[in-house]
């Protein structure tokens, strides 16, 4: 029994080769306590043996014999059921006979031994077996997850530690668990940690700042070694996520925009689009743009979309009122955090306005004769666009006589460039256009409207050269001959035409006296009744003189005719008419049929019709004896005279005259039928009284000679006194009162009295001429002076003259008086 434990530790060099020297003083010590026992052997052998493998020969170990082995019918007797050691009795060898784990039959307990007895019988003996499993490294470390994630904040402070799983490793004492290694470092670092039992754990601690805006994503490896050899591994993927924190600020694209708009866009337009970006994650990258309250432009003609930072139109922009806006721009993240930016927008001019005109002085009226250049309008032209926008041109029609000079930029003259004449175009509405040179051009006008005053250059005219009138005889005083009327293209006091009758002599009197002239209204009024028989036309002229200053005239000559009337009667004179009885025809009673007793001679001063003269037989004792010829006045017998016939024959012939109605006169004829004289003279005593009748006829003519003579002498003393008296007067009037004006002014003051037609009565009127309000001339004309010759039937023939006198008053200057005479 001595040898067994050098058979032990023989055996135990032989199986136990690879087994390390710590091991193997274990071993002996093992050995050392069988020893004592009945009959113990020991072990040892690494884990994990293939099945067959050789544990140890039993049986020279324990120093049997192999067929005491057989005899004894040795088995292994082994307190729970599995066998992991087979015994070969054959060969007295123990031999695995299942895999041994020692990680499943130990775990960590250090060292891990079988225990099993082998049973021999005849006799019975019992031997304890100790096999002492060695580990060997057959298990890496292991972690229970196969990722870790975390997820840290970037803002996290560097130190901050995050537990990590710990690896197992089933393996004991070099073979189990060793270290980590974390890969890669750059961010976090280990930290290993022992627990109170001794194990250990690590930490992953930071080491460097996070920025999730350069790597959200941190894969990490940790690996876990054990000691073994090999060594042996496990790893776990470590994913950290970074979190964002609001540790970015929006940043703008461009510290300043630029955009060049037209002015008067509509709104709604965009102008430009900002963008700021966020690098930080969800909302705290979410950016908003608003306009800061710094800019100092007028915000309000644009906004701005808070989302997308389009900055669009709003308001009128106009460029005249500002050509630049500067708008500050702040973009803000939900987190407050802010950038700016500068939005520059420059508008570019658009042609949108017209040119003002302002008129800055202005004659409405110019006289027609302004010399060309006259300036007649100041004006003023602005257009508050720039450029070419901003450039007035200035005209006025070119069919006006009007042109525009330019004095200096922005102030035109309006100036006439020609002659005017107003009796043309009286009145101008002068159109003044400024038209810029945009594109398209605007344009403004004004009207001025030019009066051009009149000044007398048109003297009045006359249509025709002469004019001629007609007028009856016998017309009343004050009757209206004829109108002239002189036009006269001026104005106003220019073309105020007064109407004159020219100083000329008509039969040698002055025509004044037959005429006078309406100042007024041009009429030609006789001043008197005219006589056809004295004066049958009369030739004046008229002057139309306008008002003007200096006046123009001209003048017109006016013939007047006279019509003739049937105002006078036919007078006979033959035979001679005398008071009682007159001288008879001698008619022979032998006279025969067609005896031409006698020849009535009549004429009559009326021309024409009205001195055509028919003679008729009116009365006779005897119709059938005469007749009187119709046309030639000549009275013949129509028959033989016989002895009946009465000696004293008296016919009495009628002269009628061919007037409308006709005027006549009669005649009585006395014939006597008788073949001697002294029967006449027997038959006509009557007519010794003639020669007593004739001598005071004479003797009234002498006297009335003496008579006319008489007055004649006083009337002309009379006129001599009167004129000189208004001699003297017109001295006095005009020393003290200066030349008047005269604008004569004839009122028509006339009036006649007694009837038209025959002359029976002899008319006196006055015809009254102011010739100015302050020296009143009245002129007197009266009776006319007309020839009358009349012829009572009832009477013996009788001739009246009828006398002219003219007499002049002198009428006071308030007053004008007519005076009607009549006989
Ligand atoms: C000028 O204009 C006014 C007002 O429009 C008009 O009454 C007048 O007849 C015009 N004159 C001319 C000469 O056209
Ligand atoms: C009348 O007019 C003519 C021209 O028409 C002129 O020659 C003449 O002198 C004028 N006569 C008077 C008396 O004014």
């Amino acid at each position: 029994m001595w040898t067994f434990p050098s058979l032990v530790l023989k055996g135990c060099v032989l199986v136990m080769s690879g087994v390390c020297k710590w091991q193997m003083r274990l071993f002996i010590a093992f050995v050392c306590l069988a020893l004592g026992a009945h009959g113990q052997v020991r072990y040892s052998v690494p884990e994990e043996m293939t099945k067959g493998s050789l544990v140890g020969n039993i049986a020279q170990d324990l120093g049997l014999d192999v067929k005491r082995l057989k005899a004894g019918r040795a088995r292994i007797f082994t307190e729970d059921s599995r066998e992991y050691i087979g015994l070969n009795a054959d060969k007295g060898t123990l031999v695995i006979k299942d895999k041994i784990d020692r990680e499943e039959l130990c775990a960590q307990l250090s060292p891990c031994s079988l225990h099993f007895q082998i049973i021999l019988e005849n006799p019975m003996e019992l031997h304890r077996v100790d096999v002492e499993i060695v580990d060997i490294n057959d298990n890496a470390p292991v972690f229970s997850r196969k990722e870790i994630d975390f997820q840290i904040s970037e803002s996290s402070l560097p130190g901050t530690r995050y537990a990590l799983d710990s690896a197992k490793d089933p393996d004991v004492q070099l073979n189990t668990l060793q270290s980590y290694i974390l890969n890669p470092s750059d961010h976090f670092g280990l930290k290993t940690m022992s627990n109170r039992d001794g194990s250990k754990y690590v930490e992953m601690v930071l080491q460097t700042p996070l920025d999730r805006e350069i790597q959200e994503e941190h894969k990490l490896i940790l690996t876990a070694y054990d000691g073994g050899n090999p060594q042996k591994s496990g790893t776990v993927k470590i994913n950290v996520r970074v979190l964002d924190a609001n540790d970015n600020a929006p940043v703008f694209s461009q510290a300043t925009y630029r955009a060049v708009l037209p002015e008067n866009s509509v709104t709604g337009t965009e102008v430009v689009r900002v963008t700021a970006t966020d690098q930080d994650q969800g909302t705290n990258g979410e950016v908003t743009y608003v306009f800061s309250r710094s800019s100092d432009s007028d915000m309000s003609l644009f906004v701005v979309d808070p989302n997308t930072g389009e900055i669009t139109v709003s308001g009128h922009l106009d460029f005249e009122k500002s050509k630049e806006f500067q708008l500050n721009l702040e973009a803000i993240d939900k987190g407050g955090l802010t950038d700016m930016c500068k939005v520059i927008i420059e508008l570019s001019d658009v042609n949108d306005n017209a040119p003002v005109i302002s008129v800055i002085s202005f004659s409405s009226s110019i006289p027609e004769n302004s010399t060309p250049e006259t300036v007649i309008a100041m004006l003023n032209i602005k257009d508050i666009d720039s450029g070419k926008n901003g450039q007035v041109k200035c005209t006025v029609s070119r069919d006006l006589p009007f042109r525009i000079t330019s004095s200096s930029s922005n102030f035109y003259s309006l100036v006439t460039d020609q002659v005017l004449d107003r009796e043309k175009v009286p009145e101008y509405n002068i159109t003044i256009t400024a038209t810029d040179e945009g594109s398209p051009p605007l344009s403004t006008n004004t009207t001025i409207t030019l009066k051009i005053s009149d000044v007398n250059d048109n003297a009045p005219f006359f249509h025709r050269q002469s004019f001629t009138a007609h007028i009856m005889e016998n017309n009343s005083p004050g009757a209206a001959i004829f109108v002239v009327e002189a036009k006269d293209k001026d104005k106003g006091n220019n073309a105020r035409v007064s109407y004159f009758l020219d100083e000329s002599l008509v039969n040698g009197i002055s025509a004044t006296d037959y005429i006078s002239v309406n100042a007024e209204s041009g009429m030609i009024i006789a001043a008197r009744s005219f006589d056809y028989e004295q004066i049958k036309e009369l030739t004046i002229r008229v002057k139309a003189q306008d008002g003007g200053s200096p006046p123009l005239s001209s003048n017109v000559s006016v013939k007047i005719i006279i019509q003739d009337q049937n105002d006078n009667a036919p007078q006979i004179l033959y035979p001679v008419q005398s008071s009682g009885s007159l001288v008879a025809e001698i008619v022979p009673r032998s006279a025969d049929v067609g005896y031409l007793v006698t020849k009535v001679v009549a004429v009559d001063v009326d021309s024409g019709q009205n001195s055509w003269l028919s003679y008729k037989l009116q009365k006779s004792t005897d119709r059938a004896l005469f007749e009187v010829g119709a046309q030639n006045g000549e009275i013949r017998t129509i028959r033989q005279v016989t002895d009946k016939d009465a000696v004293k024959q008296k016919l009495t012939v009628i002269v009628e005259d061919n007037g409308q109605p006709s005027r006549s006169a009669t005649v009585n004829v006395n014939v006597a039928l008788t073949d001697s004289f002294p029967e006449v003279l027997s038959e006509f005593t009557d007519f010794t009284h003639d020669k007593e009748y004739n001598d005071n006829l004479t003797f009234y003519l002498v006297l009335a000679l003496a008579v006319v003579s008489f007055l004649f002498i006083v009337s002309i003393i009379a006129i001599l006194s009167v004129k000189c008296y208004r001699w003297r007067r017109e001295r006095m009037f005009y020393k003290s009162n200066g030349n008047l004006p005269v604008i004569p002014y004839y009122p028509p003051l006339y009036a006649d009295v007694g009837g038209t037609g025959t002359l029976q009565h002899v008319y006196n009127y006055d015809v009254y001429r102011t010739t100015d309000s302050r020296k009143s001339d009245l002129k007197y004309s009266g009776p006319c002076s007309e020839s009358i010759i009349s012829l009572d039937a009832r009477e013996t023939q009788t001739l009246t003259h009828a006398q002219r006198e003219v007499k002049n008053f002198e009428a006071t200057d308030d007053q004008v008086r007519h005076d009607i005479l009549a006989n």
